[in-house]
């Protein structure tokens, strides 16, 4: 089992011991990855810490977790993401070049792009291309064996993203496009042969953005005129010139990429609705003002968002020497922040544990440190991800497609799935089988 390691006795010097606590395995990488999201949280408890020093991936790394934890991470004074992210998920996840790796001024400016072009307006035409995709792809109760949603949506939010982005894409090459979207976020951290998975995908996505981006910068068509891709195509960073044609189809990926991963956080909100039926039946009261009932389909999308896993942690360098709670930052360190045990603190999350959309009913809010399943601090100046808008929206409106009383509903298949923690992403097991009902009305959704 894993203890804590001897400390040198304090007796003598009554000063604050500096070294962070540290497990006493040589490399945790393994016990990271059989529990991924719990991990950080769970050492963190039983040392009675919020930082402590272990070695992954045969680095040495310090672990943080909780709401004063991820106040200090975004601190740009303090940690940095040049050379934080490991090579194997910029081989596949991220990508070489794109705005996680960058800090300052020069993240800003390519940040301030992202913000654009998810701006409120832009959003409202995605979950319009989600809502027409969805309706026509959805089939007819008993028109088709049961499904998994996780499998169903994939095709529909690469269809719909890249109609909305303005990047052309065949119907033929749809599947393909899909496979190889989803292998960069569904792959990087599996097994050996997913992750090679991952790399193939990554190098042929790229390849295909990048001719697209230059045939569009050569007057040749490539990219629709107009569209969040040809504005990438034509970003400058404010140099003057373009990105080099390879790092602008990395940041389209950025864009592309993501909103097909929301087939992750719609299969977690299937198990949600299956699983918490007094939630649920919450949710399907039947309040005569639509304002509160989309309030509350609001409310159940940010608890589904704390409450269940996604990306488990973020990695940055420590960028200069510092004390915090009585441990010394060396420069160069690397950190990783605990999202999933962030959004159970107790600290800041009555009854962490629990599944209650009802917390955020009438404060949809939090402190910007709490709820960070996407990063913590200002979307504009920190690395907080901008896609939060596009994430919520695109739940709330499936949410609303299955709930409708002329919608489209569905129920599970055979046995209550089981929520696979030990994969990166988490999943319900099969991505939750369902089949269509005829009328998806609240009792139908068991
Ligand atoms: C599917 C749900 C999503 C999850 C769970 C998620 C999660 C995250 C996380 C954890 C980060 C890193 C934050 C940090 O480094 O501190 C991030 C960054 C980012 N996300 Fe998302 N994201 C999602 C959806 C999206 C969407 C829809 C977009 C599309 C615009 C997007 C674009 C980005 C970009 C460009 C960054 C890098 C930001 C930066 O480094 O400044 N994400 N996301």
């Amino acid at each position: 089992m894993t203890t804590l390691a001897d400390r040198p006795a304090a007796a003598a010097t009554p000063v604050a011991d500096p070294a962070p606590p540290r497990l006493t395995d040589w490399d945790s990488t393994l016990a990271f990855r059989r529990d991924p999201y719990r991990f950080i949280g769970r050492h963190a408890a039983a040392l009675g810490t919020e930082v402590f020093e272990t070695r992954l991936l045969w680095r040495p790394t310090l672990c943080l977790t909780g709401i004063k934890a991820a106040r200090l991470f975004y601190d740009p004074a303090r940690f940095q993401r040049a050379g934080a992210a490991p090579g194997a998920l910029q081989a596949t996840l991220f990508g070489r070049g794109g705005v996680q790796g960058m800090d300052g001024a020069a993240h800003r400016r390519r940040k301030a792009l992202f913000v654009a072009l998810t701006e409120p307006a832009a959003v409202d035409d995605l979950v319009a291309e989600v809502r027409r995709a969805w309706q026509a792809a959805w089939p007819a109760p008993g028109a088709s064996a049961p499904f998994s949603l996780y499998h169903f949506a994939q095709p529909v939010l690469t269809h719909a993203v890249c109609r909305w982005a303005g990047v052309p894409l065949p119907a033929a090459e749809l599947p393909l496009r899909t496979r190889q979207l989803v292998c960069l976020f569904d792959g990087a951290a599996g097994g050996l042969a997913a992750h090679l998975r991952a790399r193939w995908a990554r190098r042929r996505l790229e390849a295909w953005l990048t001719r697209a981006v230059e045939a569009s910068r050569a007057g040749r068509g490539g990219l629709v005129a107009g569209s969040a891709a040809e504005r990438i195509a034509r970003h400058a960073d404010g140099t003057g010139r373009p990105l080099p044609a390879r790092v602008a189809a990395v940041e389209l990926l950025n864009l592309l990429r993501p909103v097909v991963a929301v087939s992750v956080y719609l299969s977690l909100m299937g198990q949600a609705l299956h699983v918490h039926r007094g939630e649920r039946a919450w949710l399907l009261q039947p309040l005569p003002d639509p304002a509160e009932r989309e309030a509350r389909r609001r409310a159940f999308v940010q608890e589904v968002r704390r409450h269940y896993p996604f990306f488990p942690a973020v990695a940055a360098r420590v960028c200069a020497d510092f004390t915090w709670q009585g441990v010394a930052f060396r420069r160069g360190q690397r950190a990783l922040l605990d999202l999933y045990g962030t959004c159970h603190d107790p600290r800041a999350w009555a009854d962490p544990w629990t599944f209650r959309p009802q917390r955020f009913e009438h404060d949809e809010r939090p402190p910007p440190f709490a709820l960070i399943p996407q990063g913590g601090g200002d979307a504009a100046t920190h690395h907080r991800c901008p896609g939060e808008g596009i994430a919520s929206r695109l739940m709330g409106l499936v949410l609303q497609l299955w709930l409708d009383e002329d919608g489209l509903g569905w129920h599970v298949v055979g046995d209550p799935p089981a929520l696979a923690m030990d994969r990166l992403p988490a999943l319900p097991l099969g991505g939750l089988v369902v089949e269509p009902v005829a009328r998806p009305a609240a009792a139908l959704i068991v």
